[in-house]
């Protein structure tokens, strides 16, 4: 009774966080041909003379980092994980991560994740919907052989 109470005052400030966040666009699909893609992240925030953490994850549950930049306009780090072959372009309220070298099993759902940390408030961003990269095969590189125990079963 005094939960409801509680609620009914809106005593929690925590539900009022949710505002607070950046929303991140990306396209919902990009199909990589000659395995290299432009992932554009586009935010609902000024980066502008701000300190950040750009980063981008891959998997449904954003297990893996795939490459990430940290810092302001005029000076930043950026680390990327062995498998990619990752650079971040920056812009204003874009950040673009050029990937090369993608191979097939690369396809997945990758997501944009955008932190402010300096100045105050932290803000980040409400979990976007994600991009699939969908790698397509080389075809010279595609052809699989077959297995000679014939136990296997490949792709
Ligand atoms: C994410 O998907 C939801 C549901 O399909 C849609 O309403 C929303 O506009 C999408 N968000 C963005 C940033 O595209
Ligand atoms: C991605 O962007 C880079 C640098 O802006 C450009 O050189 C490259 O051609 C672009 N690649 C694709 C596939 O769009
Ligand atoms: C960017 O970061 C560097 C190093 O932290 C700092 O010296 C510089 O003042 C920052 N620039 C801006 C425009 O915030
Ligand atoms: C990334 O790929 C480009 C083009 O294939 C290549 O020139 C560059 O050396 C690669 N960088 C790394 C760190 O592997
Ligand atoms: C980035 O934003 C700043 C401040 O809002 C503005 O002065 C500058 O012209 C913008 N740069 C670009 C390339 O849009
Ligand atoms: C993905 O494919 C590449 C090239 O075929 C291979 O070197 C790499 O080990 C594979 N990675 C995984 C996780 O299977």
């Amino acid at each position: 009774m005094i939960l409801s109470l509680l609620l009914a005052l809106n005593f929690f400030p925590s539900i009022q966080v949710a505002e607070n966040k950046i929303l991140v666009n990306q396209s919902p699909m990009l199909v990589v041909n000659n395995n290299e893609v432009n992932l554009s992240c586009k935010y609902t925030y000024n980066l502008f003379s701000k300190e950040f953490r750009a980063s981008l994850y891959k998997g449904v549950d954003s297990a893996v980092e795939v490459c990430a930049v940290n810092g302001n306009h005029s000076k930043s780090l950026q680390s990327t994980n062995k498998e990619f072959n990752c650079t971040v372009n920056l812009g204003n309220e874009t950040v673009t991560f050029y990937l090369q070298d993608l191979y097939v099993n690369q396809t997945d759902i990758y997501f944009c994740k955008i932190e402010v940390l300096y100045p105050p408030p932290y803000i980040d961003n409400e979990k976007s919907n994600g991009t699939i990269i969908h790698v397509k095969g080389n075809a010279r590189l595609d052809q699989c052989p077959l297995s000679s125990s014939g136990f296997q079963l490949q792709s």
